[in-house]
């Protein structure tokens, strides 16, 4: 049983509850007054852990009304589970109601709770799930504000083997009034005690993801997004951490949400030193109308723990996304290497050109093309053309269908960009009905990429985009979708939402994307579809529901492409990296690497080219030509295999490393890239991990000489030693060293095998 009440028999209250996974405990316990106190989540253990509070007299605290004469009874220091506002807990809230006659406040108390097999859904948004329905189960926990008859249902999702628990909230109008809610967050979780250091992920267009420390301190911390998509800018997934916690030791907690708009997470140490996550919806632009008998279901949070440092806690994230919130042909498939036209030509092209440009992708091994921007309506440039989901013969010089047939006729498969959420002014779809994009009244619309955005939240507006696009892919019977974001939303206001509605126009967006993608997901359930937002824009996983990989970045550089990929992997797998080779010099950086440096990082994600191959020497050819077996060969490993961050990317100046290991210990992939270049350097020295230290293995340098070929040995120093195997705790302890290169960014890796002899 993963999920226990204890309760005496007969007494319908329990003392606590307790949600257990393989290696975590999770426990709450209904107070003296019926509000739901959190007691703990660690790792495992049994008891009950209501020993933990302490009640005193606190000044300036808040307690409940039926405490009469007793002071002790603090809301303002007990550790609650969904906090609310108006009661006397004056942190940040989870929950703001606004009632009918105008005032902040919900009380809520415990009702009841059951347990059901099984993991639970939530109407129109993404959600974990669980396939055989054997692998979960659900706790449901009902709360009550006594005063407005609104009813809140905490859902927990515990997938004991997984060591993973979701959250999720549901809120029901009982009573007779219309109310508002103001914030209704997905989690929150109280420490009575303890020192954490808070990590997120912040960025910008071009580098996002990147990871940053620091401590947890008196106030609220608040890493959000207001720009209507989850962004570049900070991620929906933050970390807590012990002060020594690292990759491989040190308690650490993670929490994502998955969620692609406007959210918050608040971590916040209060007067007694303890400390308070919040994670969910943002409140700010945020007002639900709750007429009398509707729900309003909130987004879903992901929590796991770990007591071994990040790698461990990534594994469980990683695992959890690839199985139980991908979902598509392709979540335990083979991602088709592809070769998307973006870099190679933007927006000049003909069909001509693009079936050239596959014809030598296909001659190398190359098996989808994408044709990227530009293939519709009047888009010569990025002035006009978004909306007017029509083929551009006249560009292509034939129908788009002809285009994709004469690229299956190659043995590839066909894709197409498009970015439904947009409109240019200059199109056919804007002169019909400007009233579809966000804009208010009277005011001249902000204008981001020469685009506004297309107000999602209404219906007719998600089934006008959804039948042109439709008609196409229709007609190209394509096998891949590129769905693209690229400007953050402005002047939210919808014309059919009335005054009072428009507090939830941000979110109605979100739900209307989610709209789109789930047709598009249950109409064409063999097509893979790719996530972006110019980039990374929209990588969580509430996008990852409906689109099993994401582009992660317009920043292809491979340098710079290290680093970004390094912030990603601390929550998201690599097979959700979408990631390609692209020219040089970089058209982002003006940097030049070697095309061994630039397919080794590619190769840590969903692996693709984004140039035009015909430019290639023969010899850049063949090298291309042994990546893609190289990737085949690996790829599996690469997509199952335990990430291993081996550098920190940021502080590790010479040279960047991770590693992929299939669980079993049994074989690796290892990839180092030099980033700087020294004069007579230090020799600098790898170590592996997750390796079975008495087992021995053999080691083979893939790939790393420019002419493509296998390199024999891993030290190739006059007088070097060879051995004839490693075990795996001379790599793991003592590490091998990494071969001195003659400049900067050249990438080597090395295959590690289990011998059979063992
Ligand atoms: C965004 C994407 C790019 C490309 C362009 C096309 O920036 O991230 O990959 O598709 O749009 O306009």
């Amino acid at each position: 049983m993963a999920i226990i009440i204890d309760q005496e028999q007969k007494l319908l209250t329990p003392h606590t509850i307790t949600l257990h996974t393989k290696n975590t405990t999770y426990q709450m316990a209904v107070g003296a007054y019926g509000q739901l106190l959190h007691l703990y989540y660690g790792p495992r253990l049994d008891g009950d852990m209501r020993y933990l509070l302490t009640y005193y007299d606190r000044g300036f605290s808040g307690n409940p009304y039926e405490a009469e004469c007793d002071k002790t009874y603090s809301m303002d220091a007990l550790p609650q589970e969904y906090p609310c506002f108006g009661t006397g807990d004056f942190r940040s809230p989870a929950f703001v109601l606004k009632n009918a006659d105008g005032s902040y406040c919900a009380d809520l108390r415990f009702v009841s709770c059951e347990v059901c097999k099984g993991k639970y859904q939530i109407p129109g948004l993404p959600a974990v799930y669980d396939e055989t329905g054997t692998e979960s189960e659900t706790l449901k926990v009902y709360l009550e504000d006594a005063v407005s008859g609104v009813q809140v249902t905490l859902l927990y999702g515990v997938f004991a083997e997984l060591d993973i628990i979701t959250r999720a909230v549901q809120i029901t109008n009982h009573g007779d009034k219309t109310v508002h809610i103001e914030k209704s967050a997905s989690a929150v979780l109280d420490f009575m005690n303890g020192e954490f250091d808070v990590i997120h992920f912040h960025g910008r267009h071009g580098m996002e993801r990147i990871f940053e420390r620091t401590s947890v301190e008196h106030g609220n911390q608040v890493f959000g997004s207001r720009r209507g998509a989850s962004s570049h800018q900070q991620n929906p997934f933050v970390m807590l951490a012990g002060k020594q916690t690292g990759e491989d030791a040190g308690e650490c907690y993670g929490c994502m949400l998955l969620y692609s708009g406007n959210f918050k997470a608040e971590a916040e140490k209060d007067q007694y030193e303890q400390t308070r996550l919040v994670m969910g919806l943002s409140d700010e632009m945020f007002s639900w109308r709750l007429e009398p008998g509707e729900t309003f279901d909130t987004p879903e949070a992901v929590l796991s723990y770990s007591a071994d440092g990040f790698s461990a806690l990534s594994w469980n994230l990683h695992r959890l996304i690839r199985s139980h919130i991908c979902r598509s042909a392709y979540r335990d498939t083979k991602r088709p290497v592809l070769i998307n036209n973006w870099e190679a030509t933007y927006f000049d092209f003909t069909g001509e050109k693009i079936i050239g440009i596959a014809k030598q992708a296909a001659e190398l091994g190359v098996e989808l093309l994408v044709l990227d921007d530009g293939w519709f309506g009047k888009r010569d440039d990025d002035l006009a053309g978004l909306g007017d989901w029509t083929v551009n013969e006249k560009k292509l010089g034939m129908p788009l269908s002809k285009v994709a047939e004469k690229i299956r006729a190659l043995g590839m498969k066909f894709g197409i960009w498009i970015e439904p959420e947009m409109i240019n002014e200059d199109s056919d779809l804007y002169r019909k009905h400007p009233d579809w994009a966000f804009t208010i009244p009277g005011r001249k619309p902000v204008r981001a990429r020469y685009q506004l955005v297309l107000d999602y939240s209404r219906k007719e507006v998600v089934d006008g985009i959804f039948a042109q696009i439709a008609k196409v892919l229709d007609e190209t019977k394509a096998d891949y979708v590129k769905m693209d974001m690229n400007r953050h939303l402005t002047d939210i206001w919808s014309k059919t939402a009335g005054e009072q509605n428009q507090g939830a126009i941000l979110h109605r967006y979100v739900l209307g994307v989610y709209d789109f993608l789930e047709r598009l997901h249950k109409r064409y359930p063999n097509i893979l579809i790719e996530g972006c937002s110019g980039g990374g824009g929209r990588f969580d996983a509430g996008m990852l529901y409906y689109t099993p990989q994401i582009w992660c970045s317009d920043n292809t550089d491979a340098i710079e492409r290290i680093k970004i990929q390094y912030g990603t992997s601390f929550a998201y797998p690599s097979c959700t990296v979408g990631s390609h080779v692209s020219a040089v010099p970089n058209h982002q950086t003006g940097r030049t690497t070697e095309l061994a440096a630039r397919a080794a990082v590619a190769m840590a994600g969903s692996f693709g080219y984004e140039l035009d191959l015909n430019l290639l020497t023969e010899e850049e050819k063949e090298q291309v030509r042994k990546q893609i077996e190289n990737y085949h060969r690996f790829e599996m490993l690469i997509r199952q295999g335990r990430y291993y961050r081996l550098t920190d990317v940021w502080k590790k100046r010479e040279y960047a490393a991770w590693e992929y290991c299939r669980t079993d210990g049994s074989e690796a992939l290892v990839t180092v890239v030099t980033l700087d270049t020294q004069c007579n350097p230090a020799t600098e020295y790898v170590k592996l991990r997750g390796l079975k230290e008495d087992t021995k293995y053999r080691v083979e340098v893939v790939g790393t000489k420019t002419d493509g070929t296998n390199g024999q040995h891993i030290n190739e120093t006059p007088n070097a030693v060879e051995p004839d195997y490693f075990t795996g705790a001379q790599l793991v302890h003592a590490g091998v060293p990494i071969p001195r290169m003659d400049n900067e960014y050249r990438a080597w890796q090395m295959y590690i095998k289990e011998m059979q002899e063992n």
